[in-house]
């Protein structure tokens, strides 16, 4: 290597802010980079994020959940209103997500306000669901419960699997398993390169339809 030649190969060109789709809401470079990870065949489930919520006293728990959409109000997901999460949420409507897609060296984190959504809009989600989960879903009465033994569960499943052979026959959504948004305060894009000078641009939310962008320290 020429000795003047200080250039360190990064992986990834720098993201800027005079790179983000629109430097006046986070939305648009959302759907950018979440598209990106769709095409990219390396990234199995790219609509899968961790969600972190926490109790009215400030322990926090953190899981793997799906967003089923990113709506114009926020990312949204469903779950089962009395699971642990569920809990949480009923007493502490904040929450943050992450997604993490390894083959483009991207995350991206949300944070926001937690709404539940109307049992309606969480029949629609329902409905796009695979036949596999809506079975699943109408087997187990509740999340995050102790069970004696996986025979329980296979039962139940099995067991509703019969009641819904008929695959014409829809499955209704039970009442516990429902549809919740993230209305987002903020959003942090992270692109990093091999030399460890990651890009962090964040966006946050001034009033419904304002924004401020700046760059973070990496
Ligand atoms: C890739 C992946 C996606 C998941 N998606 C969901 C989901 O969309 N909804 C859900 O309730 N649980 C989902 N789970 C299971 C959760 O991670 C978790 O085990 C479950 O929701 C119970 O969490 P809780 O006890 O903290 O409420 C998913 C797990 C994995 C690994």
């Amino acid at each position: 290597m020429d000795a003047t030649d200080t250039s360190i190969s990064t992986g990834y060109p720098d993201f800027t802010k005079d790179d983000l789709v629109s430097q006046d809401d986070p939305y648009p470079q959302f759907h950018h980079w979440f598209k990106q990870a769709v095409e990219c065949d390396a990234i199995p489930i790219p609509n899968s994020m961790a969600l972190a919520t926490c109790t009215a006293s400030a322990i926090p728990s953190v899981r793997m959940v799906l967003m089923t959409e990113m709506g114009p109000n926020g990312l949204v997901f469903c779950t089962d209103q009395y699971s642990r999460k569920g809990r949480e949420l009923e007493e502490n409507p904040n929450a943050s997500v992450v997604f993490y897609w390894k083959p483009l060296d991207r995350q991206i984190r949300v944070e926001g306000k937690i709404r539940k959504l109307s049992d309606e809009e969480s029949t629609r989600y329902f409905k796009t669901e695979s036949r596999p989960l809506q079975v699943l879903v109408a087997s187990v009465e509740r999340q995050s419960v102790v069970i004696e033994n996986k025979t329980v569960l296979k039962q139940e499943y099995e067991k509703t699997q019969q009641k819904y052979a008929d695959e014409s026959v829809p499955i209704p959504k039970p009442p516990n398993w429902m549809g919740y948004v993230i209305e987002p305060s903020c959003f942090e894009f992270l692109q990093a390169h091999t030399n460890c000078l990651q890009d962090r641009i964040v966006f946050v939310r001034q009033s419904d339809s304002t924004w401020t962008v700046q760059r973070l320290t990496p």
